[in-house]
């Protein structure tokens, strides 16, 4: 059976850079603060009308096909993976077929939220182990900034996220010393309001839960309301420490269940590449796995949390500054929303 390699890789970062001095101007809030809790300095954010979770998914989608030597014409699969898309239906895989006059070819959305990149690969992977597809393209991207809450209400969340993109193309290899050796997708959905944007959304049971105020109607009014709108009901909502309790434990547990189960310790890790969820969260996987600091690759003190973007985005970093070389052992890990958890280990 062939394995899956990563045959070129591109990212795509908006040019507005958005500091935490500029989100002080919207709420109370502190450089200080953020960079304590989050490591994080700045983000990047999209231009509010042209550019979209497509178009920056688009452009690194193009460099990762020109880096892999093929064309658009030569991509078999679409998966595109992303909180944010362009419309709430449809997704955003079609629009990248359509603007890279793809053929006729599938294209799958992944809405995973910060695992979506790896669900999606993934889901690649398996497409090129069974011999279906033969050039898949894995697009990452969040365009955060339209759901962002400027506002003191919501500033435990609203400092977190940044936009941006990262793609791949996935090729199969009979190389024995390349590929991706596995890869673990797990879920919880007991905890899936603890970080969650609850509307627009058909949850009309849920209502008592506080999730959103509904309006005594007959028809309509169960999506979204001006109620909600008031409420700031329709911005996503984070109960922050539940989040960091449950990652750091099944962050190190999904790394090692992908390391056991080919045979390796964390010290054979050339490099780590954990989505770019929080410093903090990244700092103690890294102390609980006892890696040293070339081994962990952080970039969210530029970009913020990129979400389904991060993985994408930080790899193609760390590959472009020569930190990855052939057959390097690199493991990718996420966890996020739902919650989900995954975690992808792979010969470069
Ligand atoms: N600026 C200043 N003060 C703030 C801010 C802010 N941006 N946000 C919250 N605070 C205040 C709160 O109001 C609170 O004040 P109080 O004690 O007077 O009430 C205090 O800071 C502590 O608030 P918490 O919400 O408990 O903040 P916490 O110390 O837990 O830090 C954080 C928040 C950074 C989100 C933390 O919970 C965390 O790291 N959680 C992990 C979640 C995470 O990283 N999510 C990323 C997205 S999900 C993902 O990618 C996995």
């Amino acid at each position: 059976m062939p394995r899956s390699i990563i045959a070129g890789i591109g990212m795509y970062v908006p040019q507005n850079v958005f500091t935490n001095y500029d989100m002080m101007k919207y709420m109370d809030t502190s450089d200080e603060w953020i960079q304590e809790r989050t490591g994080i300095k700045e983000r990047r954010f999209a231009h509010r009308t042209n550019e979209t979770t497509a178009t920056m998914g688009i452009e690194a989608a193009k460099i990762a096909i020109e880096r892999a030597g093929i064309t658009e014409q030569d991509i078999d699969f679409i998966i595109f993976a992303t909180l944010s898309p362009d419309y709430y239906f449809p997704g955003c895989g079609v629009l990248v077929q359509r603007a890279l006059k793809m053929k006729e070819i599938g294209a799958l959305d992944v809405r995973n939220q910060c695992s979506g990149f790896l669900y999606a690969l993934s889901v690649g992977d398996q497409f090129i182990k069974s011999g279906m597809y033969k050039n898949i393209l894995v697009i990452g991207s969040e365009k955060h900034s339209f759901a962002i809450d400027f506002n003191t209400r919501s500033r435990n969340i609203s400092v977190i996220f940044g936009d941006g993109a990262g793609a791949v193309v996935l090729q199969p290899t009979k190389d024995n010393n390349r590929g991706i050796l596995s890869t673990h997708l797990h879920s919880d959905g007991n905890d899936a309001e603890i970080l969650a944007l609850y509307n627009p959304g058909t949850h009309a049971n849920y209502w008592k839960k506080g999730l959103a105020d509904y309006e005594d109607a007959e028809v309509g009014g169960l999506y979204e309301n001006h109620t909600m709108i008031d409420k700031g009901q329709n911005f996503p909502f984070m109960d922050g420490p539940t989040v960091f309790k449950k990652a750091i434990i099944k962050f190190p547990e999904v790394i090692m269940e992908a390391l056991n189960q080919n045979g390796y310790k964390s010290s054979d890790i050339k490099m780590l590449i954990p989505h770019q969820a929080n410093l903090r969260i990244s700092k103690f996987v890294q102390e609980k796995l006892k890696l040293n600091d070339d081994q962990v690759y952080n970039n969210i003190d530029k970009y913020g949390n990129t979400t389904a973007a991060s993985i994408p985005i930080a790899l193609c970093e760390a590959w472009q500054y020569g930190k990855i070389k052939e057959s390097d052992l690199v493991c990718l890990a996420a966890f996020g929303s739902g919650f989900t958890w995954a975690s992808a280990l792979m010969k470069w």
